[in-house]
């Protein structure tokens, strides 16, 4: 019996530490930490997306845009904006072009991934 009790003090309590701490992180719906490291290794390397928009990702004038601020021209700017944009490319005022994928043929997955990185730029104040 006393054993049961505990048991379940344990489990309340560890609830109660565990489920503020899964959402404390914040993340979309979809978006885990491991995602964002991956697609970081994904936007300076493979999905060669630092050519246009730097190795900071802040942008190149005329270029690919800063991608840390929190100003966005091609969507609101949400997770789920940015896989779409990503998928489909864009274009700036002068006429710069960024392929579909930014042009590798990354798969669905790198791009989810490099989106949360890039969500993540202006999203989480620790990066
Ligand atoms: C060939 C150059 C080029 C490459 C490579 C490239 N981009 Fe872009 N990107 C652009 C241009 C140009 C724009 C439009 C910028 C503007 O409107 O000011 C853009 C826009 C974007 C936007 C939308 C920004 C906004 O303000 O809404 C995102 C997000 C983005 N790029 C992410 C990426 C990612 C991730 C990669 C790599 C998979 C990548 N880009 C690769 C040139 C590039």
């Amino acid at each position: 019996m006393k054993s049961i009790i505990t048991r379940l003090v344990f489990t309340v309590g560890a609830l109660v530490f565990i489920v503020p701490a899964v959402a404390a992180q914040g993340l979309p719906e979809g978006v885990t930490e491991q995602m964002i490291t991956e697609g970081e290794t994904i936007f300076k390397g493979a999905g060669i997306c630092f050519s246009c928009h730097g190795q900071d990702a802040k942008g190149v004038p005329g270029l690919g845009a800063d991608l840390t601020d929190k100003e966005w021209t091609h969507s609101d700017g949400t997770y789920e904006d940015l896989v779409a944009t990503i998928m489909k490319g864009a274009t700036n005022a002068t006429g710069a072009v960024m392929p579909p994928k930014g042009g590798p043929p990354l798969t669905d997955d790198q791009v989810k991934a490099v989106a949360a990185y890039v969500w993540s730029l202006s999203n989480k104040p620790s990066k």
